[in-house]
């Protein structure tokens, strides 16, 4: 082993106990910087919401996380070791990074339950033969992904007749069906009524207990609702960082979102 290896492997690494490190990320299109600088660090086991304007950088931050978007520069390590920049979407999907788009992906015509059962027969084809599970253990799994996302009195209705907060839900559900280590969610509460929102906060809440989450949301009700950690982005990097009372008296993110 060469010296210099041998040194990088003993020294502490400030990224080893995170769920995900991106340091240094830049990313320009066609000269212009969306993402400059970004550096971003979550624990395992975290929830963080990420505020900031439009054209901030917010949705190719979670593009590069998961491999749409190749950085020009930059570190961005999932569970410490996996560089990310060296897999594609597909490897990253498998590895437990699971993402949800804003516009809902539901079969419509179809069934809560079969939506769900789909996207579990999606997932498991993922690892084959090797993790086959039982009929029974299937269901049970199904039910509980139903209960955590307040669908279960919804198990026969077509995705269609759903409300559009329940809609989100069904698509959280079809995310935790490929039981992701970590979430990635765009604008979950966009269109939803007041008790759905809500209902999404506790939701998430839950869903964090277990899975780490990222979310991308401009409804501060909400935001304040999870309480957690904040980000707010602004022209490709962090302008503000930490409790939300703290983040939205900051100057400068009032100067630049809040103050819209
Ligand atoms: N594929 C792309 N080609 C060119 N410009 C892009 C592309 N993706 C994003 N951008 C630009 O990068 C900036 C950040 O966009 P985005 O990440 O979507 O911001 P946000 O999600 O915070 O609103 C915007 O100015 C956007 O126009
Ligand atoms: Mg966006």
């Amino acid at each position: 082993m060469a010296e210099r290896e041998r040194n990088r492997a003993a020294a502490p690494s400030p990224r080893r106990d995170t769920l995900l490190y991106l340091d240094g990320v830049t990313k320009s299109f066609d000269g212009f910087k969306a993402i400059d600088n970004l550096s971003l660090v979550l624990q395992r086991g975290e929830m963080r919401a990420i505020i900031g304007p439009n054209g901030a950088g917010k949705t190719t931050m979670m593009d590069i996380i998961t491999g749409k978007t190749r950085p020009d520069a930059g570190e961005v390590y999932f569970a410490g070791e996996t560089d990310l920049t060296r897999h594609d979407e597909a490897a990253i999907a498998s590895m437990g990074i699971g993402r949800k788009f804003q516009k809902p992906t539901v079969f419509e015509s179809h069934t809560v339950e079969d939506n769900l059962r789909l996207a579990l027969a999606g997932s498991r084809s993922v690892f084959g033969a090797l993790f086959h599970r039982r009929t029974s253990d299937e269901r049970r799994r199904r039910d509980d992904i139903l209960t955590a996302t307040r669908l279960t009195h919804r198990r026969n209705a077509r995705a269609a007749d759903l409300s559009h907060g329940q809609k989100q839900w069904l698509e959280i559900a079809m995310l935790l069906a490929q039981d992701p280590q970590l979430l990635l969610i765009d604008e979950p509460v966009a269109g939803m009524t007041d008790a759905e929102t809500e209902e999404t906060a506790r939701l998430l809440g839950e869903i964090a207990e277990t899975r780490s989450v990222v979310v991308v949301e401009h409804d501060m009700h909400f935001v304040r609702a999870l309480g957690v950690k904040v980000t707010c982005l602004h022209e490709g990097a962090v302008l503000a960082e930490g409790p939300l009372d703290a983040v939205s008296a900051d100057p400068r993110v009032v100067e630049v979102y809040l103050g819209r």
